[in-house]
């Protein structure tokens, strides 16, 4: 298997896949299919309901995920409710929430889900770090302004896509998704 689609509204998600991956030596291409993301209390569920949701609209050999920003000192929020809180109140209503806290650590969680051959691959990545005290760079989107990973002295908006997928939850979960998809069809057959 040398190609997969991504469902993806988010064009620079797009772009982190068609580098990560391609790196790996998977081509990646944009599958336009709709999923209402439901409610869940895990990213997890999501992942699996959009499965479900664009495997029954007859879609098959897709990968698609589901992210989300866990401030610890906010007891993981906004988590689950990442994309509503980053269009609500956005990365200032972040600080705003955080001013005056002396715990900044945070973490990036990403789930790739993909359905490929009529079997499923669930994995999840990580990437800890903290909440910067201000924005900084204007690569990338979302929270990435205002996290710093650990080991690094840049933001994800302050890095390219190469540094970003080393440090990143996205570039993570794919390292993992790849070793899955290895371990299923083995190297020669991908
Ligand atoms: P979703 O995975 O598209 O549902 O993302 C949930 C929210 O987290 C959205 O507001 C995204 O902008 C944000 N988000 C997801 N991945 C990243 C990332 O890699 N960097 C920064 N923000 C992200």
């Amino acid at each position: 298997m040398r190609e997969l689609r991504l469902v993806t509204g988010n064009m620079h998600k797009l772009q982190e896949f068609q580098h990560g991956l391609g790196q790996l030596g998977i081509t990646v291409s944009l599958l336009k299919a709709d999923c209402d993301e439901v409610q869940a209390d895990t990213l997890e569920e999501v992942v699996r309901s959009c499965l479900d949701q664009i495997a029954d609209q007859g879609h098959e050999d897709f990968i698609l995920d589901d992210s989300g920003l866990f401030v610890h000192a906010l007891n993981g929020f906004p988590g689950v409710y990442s994309s509503y809180v980053f269009s609500t109140i956005g990365n200032d209503g972040i600080l705003k929430l955080l001013n005056g806290s002396e715990d900044r650590t945070a973490h990036f969680e990403c789930c790739i889900g993909c359905h490929l051959c009529g079997e499923r691959i669930i994995v999840t990545g990580r990437s800890s770090g903290e909440i910067t005290m201000g924005p900084r760079g204007s690569d990338g989107f979302g929270y990435d302004p205002v996290f710093q990973p650990d080991g690094a002295q840049r933001t994800f908006a302050e890095m390219g896509l190469e540094e970003k997928g080393r440090y990143s939850h996205r570039g993570d979960a794919m390292r993992h998704f790849v070793a899955e998809l290895d371990k299923r069809m083995g190297r020669n057959n991908r």
